[in-house]
């Protein structure tokens, strides 16, 4: 990448957001961060890489470059909005990725029978957000990311399991450090296929109470209430890993949660 490259926005700077424009900026792009509040929550941001956007106000739509790549990191949602904009931003932009959640796939035949569950597997409409990122998709090209749970600095697995924010089951759990799903999200403006879906995670689908045995012997972490006893999903990143040929930095979650405890 290079600064002649197309520049790239991020709409919504949030935990992703923040590691995305990192990483963008690392790599040369022109990068602008964008929030509905820029002057309180971008304080961390040069001014001149600040944006306003806000979906809810089309008004701010315009401050999107023409031939910008853009990546849409919040719910698309409402549905009419996101159509909207899709109608009125995506045709002038390069290319447009959409964070979706791999929740999208819950109640599919391959989740239900306890297969691995790839990006041929049918998604739930009826959940607004994914008929937004399903519009946005197949109306206006965008390229959607089935994302799994995202885990990193300040959002550490082994916290979640001391403050018994997940209980103790064998329900699958998928995950992605933010380092990989921001590398993914760069990768995929520049390889992905407009309109196409890709599933991201580690592709090491583990239960919790796998996750939990192993935090107790590593890490001394208590043994949690039980917890959701439903079975969970295993999501499969073969078509991440075969088409848009993403090697995984961080595909031992335990390598990382040993990183994750390091002081400082
Ligand atoms: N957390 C997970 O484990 C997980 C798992 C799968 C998928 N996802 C999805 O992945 C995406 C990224 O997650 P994240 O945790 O990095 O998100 P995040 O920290 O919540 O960041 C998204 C940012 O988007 C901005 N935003 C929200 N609504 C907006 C609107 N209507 N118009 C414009 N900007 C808006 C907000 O910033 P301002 O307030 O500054 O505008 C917010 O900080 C989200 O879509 C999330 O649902 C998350």
């Amino acid at each position: 990448m290079t600064s002649s490259d197309p520049p790239l926005i991020i709409l919504g700077t949030g935990y992703t957001g923040r590691v995305l424009f990192r990483q963008a900026k690392a790599e040369g792009r022109i990068v602008f961060a964008a929030s509905r509040v820029p002057e309180k929550n971008l304080t961390g941001i040069p001014p001149e890489q600040r944006l306003r956007f806000d979906l809810d106000r089309a008004g701010t739509w315009d401050a999107i470059p023409a031939q910008a790549d853009a990546v849409w990191t919040f719910p698309a949602v409402p549905v009419d909005t996101a159509c909207a904009f899709g109608e009125q931003v995506a045709p002038r932009l390069r290319r447009l990725v959409v964070l979706g959640a791999t929740s999208a796939y819950d109640g599919s035949p391959q989740a239900v029978r306890g297969e691995p569950v790839d990006e041929t597997a049918p998604v739930d409409r009826t959940i607004a957000r994914v008929q937004g990122e399903e519009s946005l998709r197949e109306r206006y090209g965008a390229i959607v990311l089935r994302v799994a749970g995202i885990y990193g600095p300040g959002r550490n697995p082994l916290d979640w399991i001391r403050q018994g924010r997940v209980g103790y089951s064998h329900r699958f759990v998928n995950l992605i450090h933010v380092e990989d799903l921001a590398a993914i999200i760069l990768q995929s403006l520049e390889d992905g296929v407009p309109g196409d879906t890709y599933n991201v995670s580690d592709g090491t689908p583990r239960r919790w109470s796998e996750i939990m045995d192993a935090a107790a012997t590593r890490w001394g972490t208590g043994k949690p209430l039980p917890a959701d006893p439903t079975p969970g999903k295993r999501i499969s990143n073969r078509k991440l890993l075969a088409e848009l040929g993403y090697t995984l930095r961080y595909p031992d979650l335990y390598k990382a949660m040993e990183e994750l405890e390091q002081p400082g």
